[in-house]
C-alpha cells in the first residue's frame, strides 16, 4: 500500500523524509540508501543531526541500490564516492558496515548474487528510493522483471540523458551499464520511502500511484508492497488526480 504525503517543495520533502528516516537511525537497523539528486537534502539533515545531536551510526548497516559499471571508485561520480562525500565521511558509520555494489571485477553477476545474499542476511529495515523520469527504481528500467535480484543492466537512453548533467553534459561520458539491486531485492525491504520532486517526475509519479501494476513502469510494483511512503512535492504531484 502506498501512502502519499504531499508537500510544497523539495526542502519540505527533505524535512519530511528526515522525520520518517529518524525512526530508523537506531542501533541494529539496516538502511537501504540511494544516490542521485533527490536524497541530498535528506543526507544533509542526517549529517546535521549527527553533528548537532550526536546521533550515532556506529551500529547501523547500509546497503546502496546501485553502482555504474566500469567507473573506478575514485571517480567523483561513482556512487561509492558519492556516498562517502555526501554521507559516510561526515557521520560515524563504520566502513565495513556500508555496502555499495561493485561495478568492477571479473565476475559481476557472481558479485551481484553475493550482494543479494548479504541483504538476505541483514534485511533492510527501510529502503530509500528516488524515481527516474521513465519510472525506474534503482536502475531497473521499464521491462525489468518484478522478481529480479541484483544484476548487471543497460541504462535506458533517457536515463543516460538525465544523468549526463553529472558528466559534463556529455552523454558519451555516462557509463552505459550498472549493477543494480533488482525489483525483487527492493521489494524485500520492510519499509520503503520514495521521494519525488520536480515536474520531470510528474508522469512517473502518476504511473507509479494511479497506473496499472505493470513492468512498463517499474515503480508501479510498489503498489504491492505493504509499507510504502511516497513524499511528493507540488510539481511532482501535479498530474495526480
Ligand atoms: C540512484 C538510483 C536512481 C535514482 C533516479 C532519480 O541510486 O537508483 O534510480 O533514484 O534515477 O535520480 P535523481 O534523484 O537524480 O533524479
Amino acid at each position: 500500500m502506498i501512502k502519499v504525503v504531499k508537500v510544497d517543495n523539495a526542502t519540505e520533502a527533505a524535512d519530511k523524509a528526515f522525520e520518517v528516516m529518524k525512526e530508523y537511525i537506531k542501533p541494529g537497523k539496516v538502511l537501504g540508501l540511494a544516490t542521485g539528486s533527490t536524497p541530498l537534502g535528506l543526507y544533509e539533515r542526517m549529517v546535521k543531526d549527527h553533528k548537532e545531536n550526536g546521533t550515532s551510526y556506529k551500529e547501523i548497516k547500509t546497503f546502496n541500490l546501485d553502482e555504474y559499471v566500469g567507473l573506478p571508485i575514485t571517480h567523483p561520480e561513482s556512487y561509492y564516492a558519492f556516498m562517502h562525500r555526501n554521507l559516510f565521511d561526515q557521520i560515524d558509520i563504520i566502513e565495513e558496515n556500508t555496502h555499495v555494489p561493485s561495478g568492477l571485477g571479473e565476475d559481476l553477476e557472481a558479485q551481484a548474487k553475493h550482494y543479494d545474499e548479504m541483504i538476505d542476511k541483514d534485511p533492510v529495515d527501510i529502503q530509500l528510493l528516488g524515481i527516474g523520469s521513465d519510472g525506474h527504481i534503482a536502475f531497473n528500467e521499464p521491462g525489468t522483471p518484478f522478481d529480479s535480484g541484483t544484476h548487471v543492466t543497460d541504462l535506458a537512453e533517457s536515463t543516460i540523458r538525465d544523468n549526463c548533467r553529472f558528466f559534463d553534459n556529455d552523454m558519451s561520458k555516462v557509463p552505459t551499464q550498472s549493477v543494480t539491486q533488482g525489483i525483487g531485492t527492493i521489494m524485500k525491504a520492510k519499509n520503503i520511502l520514495l521521494i519525488a520532486t520536480g515536474a520531470n517526475k510528474a508522469q512517473a509519479v502518476k504511473d507509479m500511484i494511479e497506473g496499472p501494476v505493470d513492468e512498463a513502469c517499474p515503480a508501479s510494483v510498489l503498489q504491492k508492497h505493504p509499507n510504502v511512503i511516497v513524499i511528493v512535492d507540488e510539481a511532482a504531484a501535479s498530474m495526480l488526480k
